[in-house]
């Protein structure tokens, strides 16, 4: 019970902290999707164990819709509470969605659904009585949130007064607060400029102008308006269709996208979707997704709410996608084999939740195919939903500000004139453990979990131990004891006895893990397997020579080179075998 038990606390801590960066300070650092799992697990855990006393809690974040405001604004309580939306990305969900309600309503009849764009922006209500905007909030916890009136008022979009016939008695406007992607671009553009704080999306861009104590640099941000409901609705003409609802609201002077659609059919939802999905980048908002609404009014009442959601209405979300920024600098980083990688450094940028401002270009042959220059436009994208990678220069952008990006000749580290690599790919700076950039990249892999892993000895500890002299080379790690530890600051008494254990339980290492280890130019784990078969010793590998290496079966002339290089240069050479006479290294066939 007790992992249970701290599974769930560890998972209301987590959402609890990302709702209050969400809702509170406008400053998410996690994908939608990242957070349904989180709350999808905790569903499922406190409906198995949440009887159970221990974890009874008088506000379950569950039913948290937002989160608590910072106080400055005054409160303002919204009329009818507002919800969330149950979201997914797999089409099949809307197919079940669509059966679910017929079911529920025992027909077989198509179901009318209104769809619209998802805004990724900032929803408020826009309450007015006899026509007249009387207030205006965010959405805050659900039920109460921040009355921002007066910098609503900058929004010229926004009516204060209601035009046209049958002015309701009461209504509240709901609609999402945005900011265009080119406004953003610049705002950011300008904040660089000044130092200023940098938006990591135009979600919080758009979240952070609203939320000014003065409503004179909201207007300067250009906010955008779409409304995509309403809460109360109390007018003298009866309008029963979603979809006739925000027609008439449009009439009342309010701006509706025009991209929404009436659907007959569960199929021409799946066609708007994927319409939206190869049109949004040609839009100049962010949206991530489409919202389904049953159409009928009457069916949404049957169909109710949870604490959270309506039942009536689901929005289909997109995957990541192609994002447009620009390229601020272009900087070279020494990886652990000393090669040189070019690393992106453009205006941060939000791509799907996930703020991302650099990409790796791999290698300088890359980096001339791609021909991108410091200052063009560029789009970006995360490679399988994660790896951020520059897809495409956009070149009929590129104006006269661009600059040349120089690839460096000398180490940044050290000094050391570059090499090219033997398959020419790529430069490395040749001088192995004796360039402290290199070295310290060869000291975390060395004793990562893909080296011959020593727990508790990761990057922070590593440079803390290089920074007071105690880990110069691998060869040092077997040399630490329990005093030299236990003064390094933030290591302490306790684990200083644990990271000594996990240095002897390191000892015993497999002859590929230990070549892998090594940090070898063109070896990776593979590479590092084919050898420790050939070989089976470590002696016997460190004698081998050009000919032999090359004529093992999947290990080419260039790998060869590399591996005969790096076994020849003497401080490597003597380094090997200082580590062979502390470690237990084993052939282990499988
Ligand atoms: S309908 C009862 N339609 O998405 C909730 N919401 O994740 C009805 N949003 O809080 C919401 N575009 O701020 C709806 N076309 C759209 C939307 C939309 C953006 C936001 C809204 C809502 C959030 C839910």
């Amino acid at each position: 019970m007790k992992s249970i038990y701290d599974k769930i606390v560890n998972l209301r801590l987590q959402l609890k902290y990302h709702n209050y960066r969400y809702y509170t300070l406008d400053a998410s650092v996690i994908s939608d999707d990242m957070y349904d799992k989180l709350r999808d697990q905790l569903i499922k855990l406190e409906k198995k164990y949440g009887k159970n006393n221990l974890l009874k809690t008088d506000n379950p974040i569950l039913k948290q819709i937002g989160s608590k405001k910072l106080h400055i604004f005054s409160e303002c309580v919204h009329q009818t509470p507002m919800l969330s939306l149950k979201s997914t990305n797999n089409v099949s969900d809307i197919i079940r969605f669509d059966e679910k309600i017929k079911k529920r309503f025992n027909t077989v009849n198509t179901i009318k659904y209104y769809c619209d764009f998802k805004i990724d922006g900032l929803a408020v209500t826009l309450l007015y009585k006899n026509g007249i905007l009387v207030s205006a909030a965010t959405r805050g916890d659900g039920w109460i949130g921040e009355n921002i009136k007066n910098n609503i008022c900058t929004i010229t979009s926004i009516p204060k007064k209601i035009v046209g016939n049958n002015i309701p008695k009461i209504i509240e406007i709901r609609g999402e607060v945005f900011i265009k992607k080119s406004d953003f671009l610049i705002l950011n553009q300008c904040s660089v400029l000044n130092k200023k704080k940098i938006f990591s999306n135009p979600r919080n861009a758009a979240a952070g102008s609203l939320r000014q104590l003065d409503p004179r640099i909201t207007k300067k941000r250009n906010l955008m308006f779409f409304v995509y409901g309403y809460g109360v609705f109390i007018s003298n003409k009866k309008i029963y269709s979603h979809y006739d609802r925000l027609m008439q609201i449009q009439k009342w002077g309010f701006p509706i996208h025009e991209n929404c659609l009436l659907c007959n059919k569960v199929v021409d939802v799946i066609d708007f979707y994927n319409k939206a999905c190869v049109n949004r980048s040609k839009l100049d908002f962010e949206i991530d997704g489409i919202v389904i609404k049953v159409d009928s009014i009457f069916l949404q009442r049957k169909l109710g709410c949870t604490e959270k959601y309506p039942r009536w209405a689901v929005a289909l979300k997109f995957f990541s996608q192609d994002v447009e920024t620009k390229i601020i600098d272009v900087t070279f980083q020494i990886g652990r084999t000393g090669t040189i990688t070019p690393v992106a450094h453009f205006i941060p940028v939000n791509i799907s939740g996930v703020t991302v401002c650099k990409a790796s270009v791999y290698n300088f042959r890359i980096l001339k195919k791609l021909n991108v220059f410091i200052n063009d436009y560029v789009t970006v994208y995360r490679a399988g939903d994660v790896i951020p990678k520059i897809r495409a220069v956009l070149i009929n952008k590129r104006d006269k500000y661009v600059r040349k990006i120089i690839f460096p000749k000398y180490c940044m580290s050290c000094g050391s004139k570059l090499l090219h690599s033997f398959n020419l790919t790529t430069y490395y700076c040749p001088s192995n453990f004796l360039c402290p950039a290199q070295n310290l990249q060869r000291l975390i892999h060395f004793s990562s979990k893909s080296g011959i892993y020593i727990k508790g000895l990761g990057r922070k500890n590593i440079i803390k131990l290089i920074n007071i002299g105690y880990l110069h080379t691998p060869v040092d790690f077997f040399t630490l004891t329990y005093d030299k530890l236990q003064v390094v600051p933030g290591i302490g008494k306790k684990l200083s006895n644990k990271i000594i254990s996990n240095i002897n339980n390191s000892k015993n290492v497999r002859l590929e893990k230990f070549i892998y280890s090594l940090g070898i130019l063109d070896v990776g784990i593979s590479i590092a397997k084919i050898l420790s078969k050939y070989y089976k010793s470590a002696i016997k590998f460190i004698n081998t020579n050009f000919q032999t290496v090359s004529n093992i079966k999947g290990i080419g002339v260039n790998i060869s080179k590399s591996i005969i290089t790096f076994l020849k240069n003497k401080n490597n050479l003597c380094i090997i075998l200082k580590l062979i006479d502390q470690l237990n290294i084993f052939f282990s066939s499988q």
